[in-house]
């Protein structure tokens, strides 16, 4: 056995196809092949997904194991998403894991998609000058936002997670998404809120903050405000929303960033813990990446955020925590099923 441990890591949870390779704590492959049949619907058709991660698992796995340099014979273990996901894209990834691994005889991790998103951070790369990349200390805290979960996360080791903050109805990566919905925008729309914000004011249209307790969110209220401010000013001007694009998508924006990070504020102060970071895909927002970036500055915290290709769904977050797992030799047996719903702190 060589020196290195070798995972190859499947993610099929929503509507990516991902596959990746990892070599100890670096990434030797990561592909994703997204599903663009959703579009058209705008919003994941869950059985649509399955059949399209059917179609594109084989491919994407070859070409992870190619990209690598790798044939199964090198594999240490093969790690699969378990859950929280739609039961039917899971089970894609689950069975051809299962597969796999029994047909290489060699160990089957399960991994959680939530921890996954916060050990992206654990991904080593070696920087220009040479050195490593740098990676949170424990305790730290890690705000996990994503389509489905927004998460306040104290993260104690690498492997020992505990929310002490969730949303109650909404992900932030839902509202930018409904927002764009009622704006006419194609699905998902958060990337196009983001891009259209850059030209924009973020105080052109003030939204009302949710006075949610302790370190829980809410964005329900905020969307339907957003929703009947939408309805009235398209009475008055048909072309409001062409008119404003901009403005509208920095004010949205900017509600929402200070939504998440005002309870970030309030996590770091009553934890005494400034390390913090972000993760999922909400975390490629580049409003919400500056106004962590400028809390360096303004309140001394030491700021973690993922390269770009690491925050929204993709297997080589899979394949980290596969490797810590398989440090620690928690394997997975042939019997085990995807679960839809998975708790960060289940024991599994
Ligand atoms: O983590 P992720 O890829 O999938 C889930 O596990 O849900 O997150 C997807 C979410 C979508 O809601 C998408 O609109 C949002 O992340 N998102 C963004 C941006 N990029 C992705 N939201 C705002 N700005 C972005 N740049
Ligand atoms: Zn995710």
């Amino acid at each position: 056995m060589s020196k290195f441990t070798n995972i190859l890591a499947i993610e099929s949870s929503c509507d990516e196809t991902a596959a990746a390779v990892i070599s100890n704590d670096h990434v030797l492959s990561n592909i994703i092949a997204s599903q663009a049949v959703h579009q058209f619907y705008g919003g994941v058709i869950p059985e649509l997904a399955s059949r399209a991660h059917q179609q594109k698992i084989i491919p994407v796995v070859d070409e992870a194991l190619k990209k690598a340099g790798m044939t199964g014979k090198d594999l240490d273990a093969i790690a699969f998403t378990r859950g929280p996901g739609l039961m039917g894209a899971l089970l894609v990834g689950v069975s051809f894991a299962k597969a796999y691994a029994m047909a290489l005889d060699v160990p089957l991790i399960e991994v959680n998609h939530m921890q996954a998103h916060v050990l992206a951070h654990f991904i080593r790369k070696k920087l220009p000058d040479g050195t490593l990349n740098a990676v949170p200390e424990f305790p730290f805290l890690c705000l996990t936002v994503s389509g489905g979960h927004t998460q306040i996360v104290l993260v104690k080791s690498h492997l020992e997670m505990e929310v002490i903050g969730q949303t109650l109805d909404d992900a932030a990566g839902e509202a930018f998404d409904k927002a764009a919905k009622i704006m006419g925008l194609p699905y998902p729309g958060g990337p196009l809120i983001d891009k259209f914000a850059k030209e924009g004011n973020p105080k052109a249209f003030p939204f009302p903050f949710p006075q949610i307790p302790d370190l829980d969110f809410s964005f329900s209220g905020l969307k339907t405000s957003f929703l009947y401010f939408i309805k009235d000013a398209i009475a008055k001007d048909p072309d409001f929303i062409e008119k404003n694009k901009a403005d509208i998508s920095a004010s949205i924006q900017y509600t929402i960033v200070e939504i998440l990070l005002r309870k970030m504020k309030r996590a770091a102060d009553q934890t005494g813990i400034t390390d913090v970071a972000l993760a999922g895909g909400v975390s490629a927002n580049s409003g919400l990446r500056n106004a962590f970036l400028k809390m360096k500055e303004v309140a001394g915290w030491n700021v973690f955020i993922p390269p770009f290709e690491y925050c929204t769904d993709n297997a080589g977050m899979i394949a980290i925590a596969a490797y810590y797992k398989f440090r620690k030799g928690e394997f997975a047996e042939q019997r085990i099923t995807p679960m839809a719903r998975l708790s960060l702190s289940s024991k599994t």
